[in-house]
């Protein structure tokens, strides 16, 4: 796909809505590798309510066909589609990994030669599954690393939403009250992701290199610790001291 930002593609045109300012590319498409799951799901909502072609990803076809015919219903679009994941990920430009970090690996191996030459976003963090409230990183010192590692330098790979819940982003028309920091070592990839993301009513924040992906992922366990702690769901992140294009 080429390199350049969203927001400087030739076929972008820039709307505002009453929360957020966001572009349109009508040939973005985007894969949702897991986007019959809960967090997947909830993002490929977002995605398809602000226009952008979204194919979901499953092992399973006709599931995928299924979730893509609700989330149509559900969100009122018709840009929505349906495939097993290796199809989804040879059709899109960028490919977002929404699956639990445990069963990842013959996921990546049924998308590995699907997804040269692409973005591929991953949204897993790695968790003590004894204990989710504790970090613990794999030995490639994060998931995100250990998915650039497994694809090659062929496929530029960034982390982001790992500390959105489901929750949050399900209320597809309300402006999120937590930012995505995106952490990868190819800058346009991160640029492009971020554009992305900001269509899609979040605030997204260039984390700089993928050794920085270990404290997204870690924040998550911090954000759970936080959840238990005070009772609530959804806690959240907030970069403070940098102009924001929506205040
Ligand atoms: N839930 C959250 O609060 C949250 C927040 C931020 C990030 N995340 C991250 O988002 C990812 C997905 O989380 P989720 O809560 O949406 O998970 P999920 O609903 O349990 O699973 C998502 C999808 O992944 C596939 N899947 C599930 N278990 C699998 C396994 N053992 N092996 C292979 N594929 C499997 C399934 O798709 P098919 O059966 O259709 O193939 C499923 O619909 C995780 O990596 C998580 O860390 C979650």
């Amino acid at each position: 796909m080429p390199n350049y930002p969203i927001t400087q593609s030739p076929n972008h045109r820039i709307t505002e809505s009453p929360n957020h300012r966001i572009t349109e590319s009508p040939n973005h498409l985007i894969a949702i590798i897991g986007g019959t799951g809960k967090e997947g799901n909830a993002i490929a909502a977002r995605f398809a309510k602000a226009g952008v072609r979204v194919l979901i990803g499953s092992r399973d076809a006709a599931k995928a066909q299924n979730a893509a015919n609700e989330l149509n219903a559900r969100v009122g679009a018709s840009n929505v589609e349906g495939y097993a994941n290796r199809d989804a990920t040879a059709r899109a430009e960028i490919v977002l990994l929404a699956v639990p970090y445990a069963g990842m690996t013959p996921i990546l191996e049924d998308i590995r030669d699907a997804a040269q030459g692409k973005i591929v976003i991953n949204v897993a963090s790695s968790l003590d599954p004894e204990r989710k409230s504790r970090a613990k990183p794999p030995a490639a010192g994060s998931v995100t690393a250990e998915v650039q590692q497994f694809f090659g330098d062929a496929v530029k790979v960034v982390c982001a939403f790992q500390n959105i819940a489901p929750e949050k982003l399900e209320s597809v028309e309300e402006k999120i009250d937590t930012d995505v920091i995106v952490c990868g070592n190819d800058k346009d990839a991160r640029a492009t992701v971020i554009d992305l993301i900001r269509r899609i009513g979040i605030d997204a924040f260039d984390g700089g290199a993928l050794a920085n992906a270990v404290a997204v992922e870690a924040l998550t366990a911090i954000l759970i610790a936080v959840n238990i702690k005070y009772k609530v769901r959804g806690a959240g992140i907030r970069i403070t001291g940098v102009p924001r294009e929506s205040a």
